[in-house]
């Protein structure tokens, strides 16, 4: 048996439980990144070479500058995410090289983390969290109509003015869009159902336009996640703006989203809507968004990306805005997540070295 060993390079220390899914194999010589922020380039770029595999973090530019580097021996690229924008894929199948990326484990806590975001931006937290940490909450006595934002969950209005009785109250009902309709998307609906949201429509990609749902399948997960058949269905933009009161932006970054959420977009939006991103900054037009919000376009956002991130400074203009939650991508960060990710990571570029079947390949 020849006692060849492969180099991989690893651009962040994955932890003790995953570490020794590399240090046990014998057949591996590690170069790891020996500090706690993002792998420096010039270091990558020298330590690369002539290495066989390489985890990378969304950080990390995988583009031909660095298979150059890397020469003919490199194998595959394993990406410790879902998404892939930082990979240029041409590069990597000109070259033969496979991927390994990290589906599915993050897609609840992103769900999650969606959800979280839709009520903190709906109900004022980003002010009125502001006024209790610098202790002024003393000038903002209990009012009747203070701080009120849309509600979430479905409610029941009794607005009559005759005084109705609770039973004839009206019903305000929600109805949720989603622009990508995804794994993480229909995890946030399912979230939802709880609430009492019955309407969801949602827009697969910026160019659709009329194309009908499958109705089979849209009314198959209305059933999985108990809605009712027909209470799912595909719209196109224009309508996904005008009719969502919550507006989940979950599709993924690149050239076919960038800013898919633009000026245009967001003037046809409701003026109580709100306007919730987990997946990339590059989706929507940061000066378009913050001025929609100054100018009372739509009543919030909630971002957990932000273009340009994480160069995202305080005079920011959504940073300035009271509405505009704001969190520095922390979608999948919770320890379940990131654990899965980083074991997918390392499960994924000693396969591909191996030869093995990766648990997770992005099919080139
Ligand atoms: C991913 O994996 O792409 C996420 O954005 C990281 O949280």
């Amino acid at each position: 048996m020849s006692d060849k060993k492969f180099k991989v390079v690893i651009c962040r220390d994955l932890g003790p439980d995953v570490m020794p899914i590399l240090t046990s194999r014998k057949e591996l010589d590690l170069t790891i990144w020996p500090h706690q922020t993002p792998c420096d380039r010039k270091w990558l770029l020298e330590n690369i070479q002539g290495a066989a595999g390489v985890v990378v973090m969304l950080s990390d530019k995988v583009n031909d500058e660095l298979l150059d580097a890397a020469g003919s021996s490199l194998k595959v690229v394993s990406t410790m995410s879902v998404g892939y924008e930082h990979v240029s894929l041409d590069a990597l199948k000109n070259r033969n090289i496979k991927l390994g990326y990290t589906p599915d484990v993050l897609t609840d806590a992103v769900a999650d983390i969606a959800v979280m975001l839709a009520l903190m931006a709906g109900r004022n937290t980003k002010e009125t969290m502001h006024i209790v940490d610098k202790g002024e909450w003393a000038n903002h006595t209990w009012s009747p109509f203070s701080f009120c934002g849309p509600q979430l969950s479905t409610s029941s209005l009794p607005i009559s003015p005759d005084f109705p009785r609770p039973s004839s109250a009206t019903k305000v009902e929600r109805t949720v869009g989603f622009l990508g309709f995804g794994r993480i998307a229909q995890a946030t609906l399912a979230r939802l159902v709880p609430f009492g949201v019955t309407k969801c429509i949602y827009s697969t990609n910026p160019s659709s336009t009329t194309k009908p749902s499958d109705r089979s399948v849209d009314d198959a997960l209305a059933e999985r996640i108990h809605l009712p058949k027909g209470s799912i269905y595909r719209v196109d933009q224009q309508m996904l703006a005008k009719e969502s009161d919550v507006l989940f932006v979950l599709a993924p970054g690149g050239p076919a989203t960038y800013h898919v959420i633009d000026e245009d977009f967001l003037k046809r939006m409701k003026k109580t809507a709100i306007l919730i991103n987990p997946s990339r900054g590059t989706l929507v037009d940061s000066d378009a968004l913050a001025k929609a919000l100054k100018e009372q376009w739509i009543w919030a956002a909630g971002l957990d990306v932000v273009e340009g991130e994480p160069n995202v400074a305080a005079d920011h203009p959504l940073v300035q805005e009271p509405r505009c939650v704001i969190l520095p991508h922390i979608g999948s960060a919770t320890f379940e997540t990131r654990l899965g990710m980083a074991t997918l990571a390392a499960q994924n570029v000693v396969a591909g070295i191996l030869g093995a079947q990766m648990p997770t390949e992005l099919v080139l």
